[in-house]
């Protein structure tokens, strides 16, 4: 069994081939990513229809390497995963159009998949050992929430944000400070070069019924602008100080945030009584958060890869395969659905 799967939900593009060496004993045999942050950054953001065409552009050739890398060719692959949704409508049209293209081509099933359920079932991916049920914490740039998995399909919504996700309220704090689109890693990066921070940020971002971060940016500008007029009034060496207290902004930035994802999954853990913890999604490649997922008290925890934290279509392969042992497949007049909520699953 070879699956080929595609992703190009949002400013990734990207192609994996998946073999089954044995029952249930799979192997990623390559994996192939483009990404388009260069070309969006000019924009400070995703400009859809340039995402569009660039997945256009890049998915024959990504193929092309994938296949030659797994040293398999076009015909012995055996299905197909696509990236259905959630995402930018013209990314995943593109993507699920290539797909139904070699799906009628080859004569092999397709199946649409779920973004998230690619990030909540990434952990299992990179760690066999990981078994149902556990407990996600889907980090990216688009979401952020909190699901008990209790086996394929099986999600519970426990948790999600009610207005930024993390990885927005990384880019959004890290654009405040002068770094440019997406800024969530740099900004990351900056908060580890120091030991520490004379500032503590407000836990405004709080909110009893899911996350909410939108205060945080409110909090972060007021900052900024006192200690800039601050430093206007002083006669300080003001490049140095003006170096040291972006870092340690960004320092209480990244641990304001942290905080609250793990003050929520403690929760969690508590509703559930589960103590299996995973974390997923572009977010979960920070250190300083897999850091503090680690030292949560009785948590037994599982990351992916960090290059199968962000996007992938690894996950979206393990997905697919998952899916097509089930017998599932797409009809060629399935819309792509840029709205899907993972939880809505649950009823397939
Ligand atoms: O999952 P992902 O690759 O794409 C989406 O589906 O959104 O997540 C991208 C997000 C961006 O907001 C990016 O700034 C953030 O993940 N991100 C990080 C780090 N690496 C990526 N945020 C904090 N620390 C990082 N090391
Ligand atoms: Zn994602």
């Amino acid at each position: 069994m070879y699956i080929l799967a595609i992703e190009s939900s949002c400013d990734e593009t990207g192609v994996a081939i998946l073999s089954e060496k044995s029952t249930d004993q799979i192997e990623i045999l390559s994996e192939e990513l483009s990404s388009q942050v260069k070309l969006h950054e000019l924009y400070g953001g995703v400009v859809p229809e340039l995402a569009s065409r660039e997945h256009m552009k890049n998915l024959p050739l990504l193929l092309e390497k994938a296949l030659a890398k797994s040293k398999i060719s076009l015909n012995q692959i055996t299905g197909i995963g696509v990236t259905r949704g959630p995402g930018l409508k013209g990314c995943l049209m593109t993507g699920l159009f290539f797909g139904h293209g070699l799906s009628q081509v080859l004569d092999v099933p397709l199946v649409g998949v779920n973004h998230i359920e690619g990030h909540l079932l990434a952990p299992m991916l990179d760690n066999p050992e990981l078994k149902f049920p556990y407990l996600c914490l889907v980090v990216s740039g688009g979401h952020t929430e909190i699901h008990l998995l209790k086996g394929v399909g099986d999600y519970t919504l426990l948790c999600r944000t009610q207005d930024d996700a993390a990885g927005e309220a990384f880019d959004k704090s890290a654009n405040l400070l002068g770094i440019n689109y997406p800024g969530g890693a740099m900004l990351a990066a900056l908060a580890d070069s120091v030991p520490g921070s004379r500032y503590k940020l407000p836990k405004v971002m709080r909110s009893q019924e899911g996350f909410s971060f939108s205060g945080l940016k409110t909090a972060i500008s007021l900052l900024i602008k006192k200690e800039y007029a601050r430093l206007q009034s002083e006669t300080t060496d003001t490049e140095s100080e003006i170096t040291n207290i972006k870092g340690e902004i960004a320092f209480a930035i990244q641990q304001a945030i942290i905080q609250t994802l793990i003050d929520k999954l403690k929760a969690a853990m508590i509703q559930t009584n589960i103590n299996q913890v995973a974390i997923s999604g572009g977010v979960a490649a920070n250190k300083a958060l897999r850091k503090a997922v680690s030292n949560i008290n009785g948590a037994k925890t599982f990351f992916p890869l960090p290059s199968h934290s962000t996007d992938n279509a690894a996950m979206i392969a393990y997905v697919a395969y998952l899916r097509l042992k089930r017998g599932e497949s797409l009809p060629l007049d399935a819309p792509v659905l840029p709205r899907w909520p993972v939880e809505t699953l649950n009823s397939v």
